[in-house]
Parts: C-alpha cells; structure tokens; sequence
C-alpha cells in the first residue's frame, strides 16, 4: 500500500492510508510471532538502573493504548513504551471527515502525522499495563503528556496523578512527552518556557524527589530544539533529578526537510504540509537527532552528569548502521517508528533480528 500512496491525489491517498493504518495498527497488535527471538547477550544495555536487551526499540504514539507487548517483545525489542496518553480521553484529530491523519512517503523514508493523541487516558492504560507478564530484558514504559489545552494549573495536577498511577501500575519508566506538534501547548517558543519549568518543577517536587522505587523519568523534546538552548535543557533536567533526555520527536521544519523528500513524494508532502501541518518522521531527522544528541551528551559531560542522565536518540534510526553512529557519539539507546514499519515490511517479525544480523562486532 505505501508504494502506491504517493501515486493517488494527495487527498484520496491521505483519505485511504488514514483508514488504511488504524485497520493495519488493530490486526498488528494480536499478531504475535510464533517464534519467539532473544537478542545475543552482548547486545545488552544497563542504563537508568534498567536492563535492555538491546539497544532499539519502538517510539512512542505506535502503541497508544498498550497494546502489543507481547509482539514486540517476542519480535526481539529492547524494551517498550505504551501512550502518549492524557489525563482524559482524546478522540485525536479529525479534519474533512480523515481521521487522525497520517501519510508514508514511501520513496523518502518518511511520514507526516496530524494524530493529535487520541488515547484512552492514564487510568485506563495504566490498569492494562499493571496486567502483561514482564520478559526479562525488555522493559515496560509509560508515555504521558499534560491534557492539551487545559488551564496550566488543572494540567499539570492531572498529569502528575497520571504519573502516580504508572508508577502504582508498576512500569519500568516513564516518557514525558513535550514535544508534540499536533496539539495546543507543546509547540514551545523557547525551549524552556515559564510553562514548561514550572510542571517540571512541579514534577521534580511532586514525583522524582517522592520516588519510593526505583522509576526513571526522562522528557522528550523535538529534534527541532535548538541546539544553542539544548545544554540548558539538559542542565535543567540533570539539576531537577530527571534520569535523561529523548531527542527526539517528530519535526515541523517542513521548507527544510523538503529536499530530501524525493520528487515522487512531493505532491503528497506539500499538500499534507499546507492541509494538516503535522510532524515529520523518518529519514529527514536522522542527522537532527544525531547532531542533538551530541549536543546533549556533551552539556550532560559538562554538567557532571555521567551515566546518571541518560540521552536516547530517536529520529531516521532505520537499522545497524544507525545504531553505530549513535554509539560512536556515546548514545547507548535507541527508538524508531518509521524505520521500524519499514523493516517490518521487510522482514516481518524478523525486525530485531535482522538489526542483529547486520551489526559488525
Ligand atoms: C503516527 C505517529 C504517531 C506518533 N505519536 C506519538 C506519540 O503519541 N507520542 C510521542 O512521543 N511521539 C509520537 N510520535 C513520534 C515518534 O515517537 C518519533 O519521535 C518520531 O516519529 C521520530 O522517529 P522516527 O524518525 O523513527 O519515526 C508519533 C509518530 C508517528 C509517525
């Protein structure tokens, strides 16, 4: 289906892939591999006090109600995220009659998403992650966001109640999604605005410091974040005792991603761009995320921080090479969506394996 996308009218392909995905997402989710694959133990990583088999997994927003453990982690993952989810339900975003709108650039590497979170909230995610039975070496993550659009206030005591109830639910660590350009609130001017440090103060004082267990925290910021304000947002977080920093997410640079948006795509790309807006994910963010994650590392030096902050990169990962440029700047952990999807188009459930196979020792 994706190869065909980009050769329909911009709005029929948008249309058809929207419909096209939510039907794929639901059948993908109970399709669990017979054959269950373990990674080589050497592929193992020890950070935030957790053990990841390997050093990839899926990114946030593809399993937004916590479905699909048992896939991945049969698949080979390294660990798993479920969410974002929000203090309350969110249908997501629907625009002349699409859906949560999402297309592939199939001949690009790349997607554009105006999903807007929909989700069935903390309460009813968390109950459902508290349930699945823990394979050892791939552990389970909680995404959260604060509700978009709500008075600052009211926000952030609902997210922090959400926060609570993962962490009574008994996941692994939790995700803070800042960075999502569907909804109102996450497009932060600066990187660090007033809004956003008073809710991780607010956090910090009301959740990292009352921490009973062990339960890394980290905040995903877009792989659009300056990298002149990325050292003070990695200062930020270390000083206020979260475990690390995700670079990134999706991207709405749309002129500047555009060149690598092959011309077959580009139809397609510049019409959901002026239609939707949306996040850009895939290829074009592959040297965003590698360049902020250098930055981050280095700040994360500078402050002292050591292994105690973690930085994690997630944009264009699409395989071992991938994987190799992120460890040789000192990254030891990996997400990706895009590149996931392709692989499993691919090789099928052989995901995580064929990343292996492809590594040089
Ligand atoms: C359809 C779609 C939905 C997404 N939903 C979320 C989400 O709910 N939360 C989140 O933090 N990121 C979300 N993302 C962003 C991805 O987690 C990731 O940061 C981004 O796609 C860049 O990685 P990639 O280049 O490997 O795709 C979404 C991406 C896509 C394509």
């Amino acid at each position: 289906m994706r190869g065909v996308v980009s050769a329909l009218p911009p709005a029929l392909a948008v249309r058809l892939f929207s419909a096209g995905r939510t039907a794929f997402a639901k059948r993908f989710a109970v399709d669990v591999p017979r054959e269950r694959y373990v990674p080589p133990a050497q592929m193992a990583v020890t950070a935030m006090g957790l053990t990841f088999r390997m050093p990839l997994w899926n990114a946030a927003g593809m399993f937004k109600n916590g479905e699909a453990y048992d896939v991945v982690s049969a698949q080979g993952a390294g660990a798993y995220v479920a969410g974002t989810t929000t203090s309350r339900v969110r249908a997501g975003n629907i625009r002349d009659g699409v859906t949560w709108p999402a297309v592939p650039y199939a001949h690009s590497h790349a997607s554009s998403n105006w999903m807007g979170l929909p989700n069935a909230a903390h309460r009813a995610v968390a109950s459902r992650l508290a349930t699945l039975e823990r394979i050892p070496g791939c552990p389970i993550g909680a995404s959260v966001s604060a509700e978009p659009g709500l008075d600052a206030a009211i926000a952030v005591t609902e997210l922090i109640d959400g926060m609570k109830m993962y962490a009574d639910a008994g996941v692994d660590y939790i995700e803070l999604n800042e960075s999502c350009p569907n909804v109102p609130g996450h497009a932060h001017r600066e990187a660090l605005d007033a809004d956003l440090l008073r809710r991780l103060d607010m956090i910090a004082s009301q959740v990292l410091s009352r921490r009973d267990r062990h339960l890394p925290v980290v905040v995903k910021f877009s792989n659009d974040t300056s990298i002149e304000q990325l050292p003070g947002v990695v200062h930020a977080l270390h000083e206020r005792g979260f475990n690390g920093i995700i670079a990134g997410n999706t991207s709405t640079r749309y002129a500047e991603h555009a060149p690598i948006i092959d011309r077959r795509d580009r139809a397609l790309y510049d019409y959901f761009t002026a239609t939707y807006g949306g996040g850009i994910s895939g290829a074009p963010l592959r040297s965003d995320s590698l360049a902020c994650c250098g930055v981050a590392i280095a700040a994360r030096d500078a402050c002292g921080a050591g292994d105690a902050f973690e930085v994690i990169r997630c944009g264009g990962i699409a395989g071992a090479e991938d994987l190799a440029a992120s460890a040789a700047i000192g990254v030891r952990l990996n997400q990706w969506y895009v590149g996931y999807f392709e692989a499993f188009g691919r090789v099928g459930h052989r995901v995580y394996r064929d990343v292996v196979s492809r590594m040089r020792s």
